[in-house]
């Protein structure tokens, strides 16, 4: 799909798709080359609230996670011209989807349950929802939560395939038509 809108309309590009799906090391090189900024939701949660995700989950709850994280989403109405990383479970609630099509172009980074495995399994620490799982169970759960996850992301009007992307992929929503 080719979507290249006026160089003076607004871009509000939202990465959206499963943990280890590659939203912040894709959309920070796409930011950076297009000349976008490019900002992501669970840093700016982190810096707000001085604590870790896993902090927060442990501490306050994944119910108040997601809405610190529904909180910073919505405060993108104010920018333009930016790329979002959002965390992997942020389309999937409080309306976020809806949301995100509204005020902008979401991009479904898809991956395959394996590929994702192989880049989650050495760093399950810093997520809570996979942290106790290892080998099987998180391939499982990996295969499990897509399923669950994927009418959401779904939803997004350009649907990417990561698992064979080269480095000097650029989506064409974020291509300036006058470049
Ligand atoms: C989550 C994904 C994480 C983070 C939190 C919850 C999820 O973001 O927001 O641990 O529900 O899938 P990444 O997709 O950037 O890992």
């Amino acid at each position: 799909m080719t979507i290249l809108l006026d160089s003076s309309e607004f871009r509000r590009v939202f990465l959206i798709g499963f943990m280890g799906s590659g939203k912040t090391f894709w959309g920070s090189k796409w930011a950076a080359v297009s000349g976008f900024k490019f900002f992501d939701i669970d840093e700016i949660v982190e810096a707000e609230q001085g604590k870790t995700i896993a902090e927060i989950f442990a501490q306050d709850g994944e119910g108040h996670f997601r809405n610190l994280e529904t909180d910073v989403l919505r405060t993108f109405v104010d920018k333009q011209n930016v790329v979002i990383a959002t965390g992997g479970g942020t389309a999937c609630y409080n309306d976020n989807i809806t949301w995100m099509n509204t005020n902008g172009t979401c991009i479904y980074l898809r991956s395959s349950a394996e590929n994702i495995f192989k880049r989650l399994i050495s760093e399950t620490e810093k997520r809570p929802l996979i942290k106790h799982l290892q080998n099987n169970e998180l391939l499982f759960y990996i295969t499990e939560k897509i399923k669950e996850r994927e009418s959401f992301y779904q939803q997004a009007e350009i649907i990417i395939d990561v698992d064979n992307l080269t480095e000097d992929y650029l989506p064409d929503i974020l291509k300036r038509k006058d470049a």
